[in-house]
């Protein structure tokens, strides 16, 4: 790991923190939360540092928001971690992502454990390189009796791919004779999806300016309330945090009812 502590020291800026746990409902927090943790690569570049600088700092986020989260009684996190079109970025970059989740859970897995937070992992497992799946599943295996948190990393995930594999699955079924076509609905396509016993966001966050969803979780956002902010993720902090439920709170979801 590149020692780039150095070079982002004093280069963080320090946000005022304008709301507080009691600011929120704790009877209506979204059970579930995705979050597309954008604006590594510009906050590093609005620096003179590197973008590994920006996904390094932005992992110390993902630490302090589990935190916040886990406070607030939220039942499910899913962070976009890294997606199926990831891959086209310079292979410095993909290398140092994909040695992200072994620097998080070598840091913080025993916190993690402590705190009752259970680490899961979606998207296509046979791709990553073996270190960072060794570390992935320590952390599921550690963590798998805990009924806190759930922390879903999205890690080279795609909302297509994620269908398209259902597809496949359903077909096969189908074929198989474990299947009647009569039976295929929106639950019955929920189930063949990753995020089958996690159910689906209440709330998407998403960071950076960029309006969009990016392949992320298409299907299972049908519903959700969608929360959108400025700030760069590696200036994302418990403040902008809960705002963004202090907003959810005050929306009204009729799912499409009156
Ligand atoms: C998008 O920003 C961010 C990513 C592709 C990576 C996100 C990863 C982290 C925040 C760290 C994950 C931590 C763990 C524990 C796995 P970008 O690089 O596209 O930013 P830009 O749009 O400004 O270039």
């Amino acid at each position: 790991m590149l020692d780039i502590f150095s070079l982002i020291k004093n280069k963080t800026e320090i946000t005022s923190s304008d709301y507080s746990i009691e600011d929120i409902d704790l009877s209506s927090v979204p059970n579930h939360i995705a979050i597309i943790m954008d604006g590594n690569g510009r906050w590093a570049k609005k620096r003179g540092l590197p973008r590994i600088a920006g996904h390094y700092e932005g992992m110390k986020v993902v630490r302090k928001i589990v935190k916040s989260a886990n406070e607030i009684g939220v039942k499910v996190l899913t962070l976009y971690a890294f997606s199926t079109e990831n891959w086209k970025r310079p292979k410095e970059e993909v290398d140092y992502l994909m040695r992200l989740p072994e620097e998080f859970l070598g840091t913080f897995l025993p916190e993690l454990v402590t705190e009752n937070v259970q680490v899961r992992v979606m998207g296509n497992q046979e791709q990553l390189p073996s270190h960072t799946l060794k570390a992935l599943n320590k952390a599921i295996y550690d963590t798998q009796y805990n009924d806190g948190l759930i922390l879903n990393f999205a890690l080279n995930y795609g909302s297509r791919y994620e269908m398209i594999e259902a597809i496949k699955q359903i077909v096969k079924d189908s074929k198989n004779g474990n299947l009647e076509v009569e039976d295929i609905n929106e639950e019955l396509f929920s189930s063949y999806l990753m995020t089958s016993d996690i159910g689906e966001p209440d709330l998407l966050i998403r960071t950076s300016g960029e309006i969009r969803l990016s392949n992320f979780m298409l299907w299972q956002l049908a519903y959700a309330e969608f929360w959108f902010t400025d700030v760069y993720w590696p200036d994302f902090n418990k403040n902008e945090f809960l705002k963004s439920i202090v907003e959810y709170q005050c929306r009204t979801r009729r799912f499409g009812g009156v």
